[in-house]
């Protein structure tokens, strides 16, 4: 069986957990097909026969390529087992309000695209401090210190929770070969 791990990542942080994902498909014996939907040229080549998606949140929303490839494939998405992987910091703020706004940032993406995903898993994601302009990391300390994040800016600081993001790709493997 071929999955496609198909993403969209602005800062590194949810290509890394693509590759983590895809790593773990090989693991448990199939092969993983990874892409970035800003280069989806070849994957038409080939017909995945499941398929995991990832991409982050900035600003509230999903990047417009990532959106644009859902619209447009979302019909054969729907005919393959599917799962979607959010990323996002508010995941993991100390405030119950920023967690639950999280768990809806999906929402937005399926009413508009149709598409409804077998499965949503929600990943923490980093804050690349040391890689943000002055601006960046001015607001993104400020987004810090509202959910009880570190602010020490002079390091970045990653959230993922490796072990759960391993335990959702096998459950989805073993669902999808059954
Ligand atoms: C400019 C910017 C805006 C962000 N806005 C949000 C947001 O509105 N909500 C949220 O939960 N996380 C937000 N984040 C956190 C990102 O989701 C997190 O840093 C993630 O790891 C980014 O993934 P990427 O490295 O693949 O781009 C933002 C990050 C940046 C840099």
């Amino acid at each position: 069986m071929t999955i496609l791990v198909a993403y969209t990542s602005i800062e590194g942080q949810t290509r890394k957990i693509a590759e983590h994902i895809a790593a773990q498909v090989e693991k448990a014996g199939e092969r993983a097909a990874l892409f970035n939907v800003a280069s989806m040229a070849e994957y038409a080549l080939e017909r995945p026969d499941a398929a995991i998606l990832c991409a982050p949140i900035h600003a509230g929303r999903y990047p417009a390529p990532f959106v644009d490839f859902v619209e447009r494939e979302k019909d054969w998405l729907a005919s393959v087992p599917n799962a979607f992987v959010s990323v996002s910091l508010f995941i993991r703020s100390d405030d119950a309000a920023e967690r639950e706004e999280a768990l809806h940032f999906p929402d937005a993406l399926m009413a508009q695209s149709g598409w409804m995903p077998g499965a949503v898993h929600h990943a923490a994601g980093a804050l690349r401090f040391t890689e943000y302009d002055f601006f960046k990391r001015w607001m993104m300390k400020r987004m810090a210190e509202r959910e009880g994040a570190p602010t020490d800016v002079g390091h970045d600081h990653e959230f993922t929770d490796w072990a759960a993001l391993d335990a959702f790709t096998v459950d989805f493997v073993s669902n999808a070969k059954s």
